[in-house]
């Protein structure tokens, strides 16, 4: 990685324990992830990569250590880092009982849009 490489996650020595958990899920991670970089976070069942992606979306808070986003410390300002990040999930995450536009409504939602763009659109596609 070349010296100037913009850093677009930077975490440093995180740590968390979960309250009702007397081990660490995080036991100290370091990682810096650069602009432009295809990063895939790999492991064993219950290495972490949950509660890390978790983290990194401000969905958690950490126990100790900096994760940083952009510019942003995603421990003290989580609802920022929200409305710049998109999670695509494993499992095709969808209320199968509501209908196409309800689905999307919801998803409007968790990413800050106002409903009523959110029903422009979906006019658009789904009519
Ligand atoms: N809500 C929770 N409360 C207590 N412990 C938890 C909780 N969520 C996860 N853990 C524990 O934290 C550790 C890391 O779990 P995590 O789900 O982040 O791993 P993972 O790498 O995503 O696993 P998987 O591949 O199974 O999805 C595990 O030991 C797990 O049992
Ligand atoms: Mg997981």
């Amino acid at each position: 990685m070349q010296a100037d490489a913009v850093k677009v996650i930077e975490i440093r020595q995180l740590r968390k324990k979960y309250k009702k958990s007397d081990e660490e899920a995080l036991n100290g991670i370091d990682l810096t992830v650069y602009k432009g970089e295809f990063f895939g976070l790999l492991g064993p069942n219950g290495a972490g990569k949950t509660t890390t992606i978790s983290i990194i979306c401000g969905l958690l808070t950490i126990t100790s250590g900096s994760v940083v986003v952009g510019k942003v410390d995603v421990n003290h300002f989580p609802r920022q880092i929200r409305r710049f990040i998109g999670l695509v999930p494993q499992d095709i995450a969808l209320y199968p009982t509501l209908t196409v536009r309800e689905n999307l409504i919801i998803l409007a939602n968790c990413m800050v849009f106002l409903v009523n763009n959110c029903m422009t659109e979906s006019k658009i596609y789904y009519r």
